[in-house]
């Protein structure tokens, strides 16, 4: 477990090229082993979630090799065609990989058995579990919604037509891949629109994917047993690994930091525009399209940022950002008050009350409720001096060593390997950058 020490050095400046989106390495991975065909992807993230499903999917039938200069050619099995692994899949942190698979699993006339990390085993699966047993599956799961988990597909799959109780594009996605190879019509009704990478990819690949408002409602509708054509992908870069750059570019004094082909799908770039209502200083350039997604170089500068307590945006938009935007309202001046967020307690870990931990030994005030938080900002630099657990969850290490950057005493995190997991090159290029991070360090 190597620890991290985070503690200011210098401004940070420079043009930096941040690994792919997560989402989008996932989909791509899962959805070329479906295609009919041979499909070859650049800049996919390589972190170890996704490494999870490049294994799964091989111990599944597909053959998926990197191939020299980092790209990715993954041979198709066809919609229909995945085979039950001959061992227990380990998917390690992925709560991506496992719900999406899970998905792909019911709707197949396969077994298969999955397990992950004490940060995966503790996440609930019945969001996933419950509508794909009224698809046909029969799935066991610890105490009924942990993992381990054995799935046993059906051969006879019933379309769903299924609203989610919570906004969540992981279910909306398990029950898409699971619609991929039933017959008839699959529907997912959103109350609340969360990232649709999914269905941008599949109508890609030519699958037949409408998207409608209905009163407010985003229904998305697929036809099942498609032919999957193959793909030719670069992935943007994530923006969801971006945003620790935005904040710690934001509050380093003198910064002065531009981010390439960011991915700036609309329903991801809340990040963006709640730092904006803060005050940031974030410029988007030469805005483009990159493999059927918006994407954008971002400049963004140092600032004074101050507190905010009614955020402009939907939370489901940058629902992995909250952590670092609640280091950014730690360092803004004033309070800041942010609501809605009770789904941030079934992420890797519980993240409001690990942030607010952290936080506090850090020398932060605040106040958690059971769905936010409420943060009074210190106005510049941070008390700093304490240790963060993380509770394998890349997100919290990665916040605390932004927040590290402004602290008056070095900020320790417990353990930096979670960071593996979505964003493998944080450390190198965060120190190229100009900031203070060291593994190991005391
Ligand atoms: C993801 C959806 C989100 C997000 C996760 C990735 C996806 O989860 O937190 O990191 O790729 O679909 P929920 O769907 O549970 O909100």
């Amino acid at each position: 477990m190597p620890s991290l020490v985070s503690q200011p050095q210098k401004a940070l400046r420079g043009q930096v090229t941040i690994p792919g989106d997560k989402s989008i390495s996932h989909r791509a991975l899962m959805l070329a082993a479906l295609a009919v065909g041979e499909s070859r992807i650049s800049g996919l993230l390589e972190g170890e979630d996704v490494l999870s499903t490049a294994l799964a999917m091989r111990a599944m039938g597909a053959t998926l090799e990197r191939i020299g200069d980092g790209e990715w050619v993954v041979r198709g099995v066809g919609v229909g065609g995945l085979c039950s692994p001959d061992n227990i899949i380990d998917m390690g942190n992925s709560g991506t990989s496992t719900r999406l698979l899970m998905g792909l699993i019911a709707s197949h006339d396969i077994t298969v058995i999955m397990t992950g990390d004490a940060s995966l085993r503790s996440r609930p699966m019945g969001r996933v579990t419950n509508p794909l047993s009224d698809i046909g599956a029969q799935i066991d799961a610890h105490e009924g919604k942990y993992l381990p988990a054995a799935i046993k597909g059906t051969h006879t799959p019933l379309p769903l037509d299924y609203t989610p109780p919570m906004a969540s594009a992981q279910v909306k996605s398990a029950v898409l891949l699971a619609g991929l190879n039933t017959p008839g019509l699959t529907r997912v009704r959103e109350k609340v629109a969360t990232r649709d990478h999914t269905e941008r990819m599949l109508s890609a690949m030519g699958a037949e994917i409408t998207v409608e408002q209905q009163e407010g409602v985003r229904v998305v509708s697929l036809v099942g047993q498609p032919e999957l054509q193959p793909i030719t992908l670069e992935v943007p870069g994530d923006i969801s690994s971006c945003a620790f750059l935005l904040v710690a570019t934001s509050i380093v004094p003198g910064s002065d930091v531009t981010i390439m082909r960011v991915g700036m799908n609309p329903l991801r770039t809340g990040i963006v525009d709640a730092l904006k209502a803060m005050g940031a200083d974030i410029e988007l350039l030469n805005e483009r399209e990159l493999g059927g997604e918006p994407v954008a170089d971002l400049r963004v500068r140092s600032a004074q940022l101050k507190g905010v307590t009614e955020l402009p945006v939907d939370p489901s938009t940058m629902i992995d950002e909250f952590p670092v935007l609640f280091c950014a309202a730690a360092v803004a001046e004033g309070i800041s008050r942010f609501t809605g967020l009770e789904e941030l307690r079934v992420k890797e870990s519980d993240r409001l009350a690990v942030m607010a931990a952290g936080l506090k030994a850090n020398g932060v005030e605040l106040t958690e409720f059971e769905d936010g938080i409420e943060i009074v900002g210190c106005g510049n630099k941070v008390p700093g001096g304490g240790t963060v657990e993380t509770f394998l969850d890349h997100r919290i290490a990665m916040s605390f060593a932004v927040l590290g950057q402004v602290a008056h005493k070095p900020i320790i995190i417990d353990d930096a390997a979670p960071i593996q997991t979505s964003f493998p090159t944080f450390i190198d290029l965060m120190t190229g950058l100009g900031a203070g991070l060291m593994v190991g360090g005391a």
